[in-house]
């Protein structure tokens, strides 16, 4: 074995377990506090079912090529304009992930000469689009509107001719705190900007029907928002919806759309059937919500923690060691929550991520709260 070719690598992990970072991977136990399955749609039976009389019928598991080749079935596209009518846009375009979506997106639109402000809390995947795109990029504090603002005017001042293109997501995955969308949208129409939204935490779950929280703006010229279908939805994938325009040119020019096997047609049925869900089951996101404010009333009660107001609740606890020892504990009492540290989350902002789903019921929080007490107390 030559242990040369890999020593960095083992001296790169051993740092990242003195820091208290290291990563590994467990396997999935005790009730769901951390899953994004918010709907319980995952293993619902319906979904499966629709699953199953697909396959009955004859779907084929695999898409066999690329959407631009012979990847591209009735299932993607039935899912497509099904997506388009939900979402109220021109059009969608299916992906096999969010990450790759919101890459391909970053890496695609926004052209040399172009400005594109990323909020400084969006998702990794954002950041690497816009880390790799031809645009050039800058980070705005936390829905921080004058921060982009100043941005833009700096910009200009300083030459720049091209687009602005602003990014953020619409409800953030580590904190639960929304984005100021209609000032966002207002800014956008101001500089004739284009927004980005990144709706993967609010799919399924806010807005009409679970259409977002941008739902008031999709159709417009200068929105592209993304969807993903692994969370609220269940299933796994990405839908961008925006103008027709916008989405012939991913077909056209997006690498990652381009050069990838479809995602398998079953997925697109099983995505399809989640959104027919959203609209027959709406009492799916009434429990959810009375599911967040039982939680977010018992953890202000019992924890002092301040309610983020949607289905993630964030428990700041800052030092990275006490943080996993809390999780680990908590995990050993049959709750699954996570501890999340950096790099997903700002330095010293160790923290739990409490998710709020379906798979669980006010007993279970209350049970969870509890053991959240006496873990604090005692670690
Ligand atoms: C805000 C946000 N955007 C995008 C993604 C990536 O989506 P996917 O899991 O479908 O790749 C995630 C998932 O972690 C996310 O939280």
């Amino acid at each position: 074995m030559n242990e040369a070719l890999l020593a960095r690598y083992d001296a790169s992990l051993r740092g990242l377990a003195r820091k208290d970072r290291l990563r590994t991977i467990a396997p999935r136990a005790g009730l769901d506090f951390s899953s994004n399955d918010y709907l319980g749609l995952a293993a619902s039976k319906r979904l499966g079912e629709a699953v199953a009389a697909a396959i009955a019928r004859g779907t084929p598991v695999g898409a066999t090529g690329s959407r631009l080749l012979r990847g591209n079935s009735p299932e993607h596209e039935a899912l497509e304009a099904d997506a388009a009518a939900f979402f109220g846009a021109e059009r969608a375009l299916f992906f096999g992930s969010g990450y790759i979506a919101n890459f391909a997106l970053l890496t695609t639109l926004p052209q040399k000469g172009d400005l594109l402000i990323l909020d400084e809390l969006a998702h990794a995947s954002m950041h690497e689009g816009a880390r790799a795109g031809r645009a050039e990029f800058k980070l705005a504090a936390h829905n921080d509107i004058d921060a982009v603002e100043d941005a833009i005017t700096r910009w200009r001042a300083e030459g720049g001719m091209g687009r602005i293109w602003i990014a953020v997501e619409s409800l953030y995955s580590m904190d639960g705190d929304r984005a100021p969308m209609a000032r966002l949208i207002a800014l956008a129409d101001r500089h004739e900007a284009f927004l980005v939204v990144d709706e993967a935490h609010a799919t399924g779950i806010w807005g009409p029907d679970g259409r977002g929280l941008a739902a008031a703006f999709e159709g417009r010229d200068n929105i592209v928002a993304l969807h993903t279908c692994g969370k609220a939805l269940g299933a796994s994938g990405a839908l961008v919806t925006g103008p027709g325009t916008l989405c012939d040119y991913l077909v056209n020019r997006c690498r990652p759309f381009i050069y990838a096997t479809a995602p398998s047609p079953l997925v697109a049925v099983a995505v399809r059937e989640a959104l027919a869900m959203l609209s027959d089951e709406p009492q799916r996101r009434v429990q959810l919500q009375e599911c967040v404010a039982f939680a977010g009333r018992q953890l202000a009660e019992r924890c002092g923690v301040k309610p983020s107001g949607s289905q993630i609740q964030p428990f700041v606890i800052g030092d990275n060691r006490r943080t996993m020892a809390v999780a680990a504990a908590l995990q050993t009492r049959g709750f699954d929550i996570r501890g999340i540290r950096p790099p997903t989350v700002p330095e010293g902002t160790s923290r739990l991520r409490i998710s709020l789903t379906l798979n669980v019921d006010e007993a279970d929080i209350s049970a969870m709260v509890e053991a959240l007490v006496e873990v604090l107390a005692s670690t």
